[in-house]
């Protein structure tokens, strides 16, 4: 084994795809989640794909007592990997105290830890929506952090500040943040995937979701945009490409390869697609059609948004690999072995 890292939110979207990668790449793994926004389900997905299950405490970072005990009794971590948070940017709206409790106390918890139990290396789950509307894309991580359209992005502006504030303190740790773009897409055996509680908030989910009859009628948030065929632009990454980049970031870290002790990485495709583009892959590659109406804009949506990928390619070692095709299908396959266990 290459070592221990500790997965916080591990039982999540995207913590769930890098638990599976990161014990391909020969790493064990112990798994912190709430299961506020997931399931223990993905705990038997993550085995039925490596063979491996995950060491899991179902507890809330919020919980210092019950955090110190994972240290204690996993004196072995070498990395940390950091997803959990809340993250739907509607609701950081309506509960402002909610996020900036859970997600700026959950990572001052895990930097207390790290401090006290020797454990140097933290890779940060960040977002694209810390540079709000760019002022060009494709957007870099030079590019400007502008003011934060909503309380999530703003947790996620002030946990990178808070990290480089205690590296900057001379503390033993280091960090590397990775800045997503748009997660989507499932692992292509479709043991593990998206499951947002309740009614989605993102475009794919409600896009599967729909199609299978669970949703009456996707609504189009605005087609009188800026753009080609006026509908928004993002960069859609596929899930397990984003969580390879996380494995090669903690290999980074544990090689300790980077002279700077926070290192930061937007990670995308560098192609954008417009929310009508990705309708139409979709009704393709699933061979529906798709039920949607345009309606008027949502509050505090960027307009056009995707990555300048080449610092994470060139010095991260990392490429999105999959296409939006592919990746669009392992959304709908996966939205298909929900409906077959009588989930969805
Ligand atoms: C994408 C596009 C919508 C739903 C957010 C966060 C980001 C990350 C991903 C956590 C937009 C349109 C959506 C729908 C629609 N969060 N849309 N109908 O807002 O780009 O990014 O989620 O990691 O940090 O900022 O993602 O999927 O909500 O929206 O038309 O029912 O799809 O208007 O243009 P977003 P999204």
């Amino acid at each position: 084994m290459k070592g221990k890292i500790l997965v916080t939110g591990g039982t999540g979207y995207i913590g769930s795809h890098t638990v599976v990668e990161l014990q391909n790449a020969g790493y064990e793994v112990v798994i912190i989640d709430d299961l506020s926004n997931s399931t223990k389900d993905s705990i038997g997905g993550i085995e039925r794909i490596t063979g491996q299950k995950p060491i899991f405490y179902q507890m809330d970072c919020n919980d210092l007592n019950e955090l110190n005990r994972v240290f204690e009794e996993n004196k072995d971590i070498r990395g940390i990997i950091h997803f959990a948070a809340s993250k739907a940017v509607g609701e950081s709206v309506q509960k402002p105290l909610l996020y900036y409790r859970n997600n700026l106390n959950s990572l001052l918890n895990l930097l207390d830890m790290m401090q006290q139990h020797a454990v140097e290396n933290i890779v940060f789950s960040s977002s694209c929506t810390v540079y709000g509307e760019p002022d060009q894309n494709p957007i870099d991580e030079t590019a400007p952090i502008k003011p934060a359209e909503s309380p999530y992005g703003n947790t996620k502006q002030i946990n990178e500040e808070i990290i480089r504030d205690i590296v900057r303190s001379g503390a033993n740790v280091r960090s590397i943040i990775l800045r997503y773009f748009n997660p989507v897409g499932a692992h292509p055996s479709a043991e593990i995937g998206e499951l947002p509680n309740g009614v989605p908030q993102n475009l794919v989910p409600f896009i599967t979701q729909t199609a299978i009859g669970v949703r009456e009628q996707l609504s189009v948030f605005g087609d009188d945009y800026n753009t080609p065929d006026g509908s928004c632009v993002r960069d859609f990454i596929n899930v397990v490409d984003l969580a390879k980049a996380h494995v090669e970031a903690i290999d980074r870290m544990l090689a300790k390869k980077a002279d700077e002790k926070v290192e930061v990485f937007n990670l995308g495709t560098g192609n954008g697609v417009s929310v009508l583009q990705l309708i139409n892959i979709f009704e393709k590659v699933s061979e529906t059609k798709l039920n949607y109406k345009i309606v008027g804009r949502r509050e505090g949506d960027i307009e056009k948004i995707w990555a300048e990928p080449k610092k994470a390619n060139t010095v991260l070692g990392w490429t999105a690999k999959e296409n939006i095709e592919d990746t669009m299908l392992s959304a709908w396959k996966w939205q298909l072995k929900l409906r077959e266990k009588g989930i969805m």
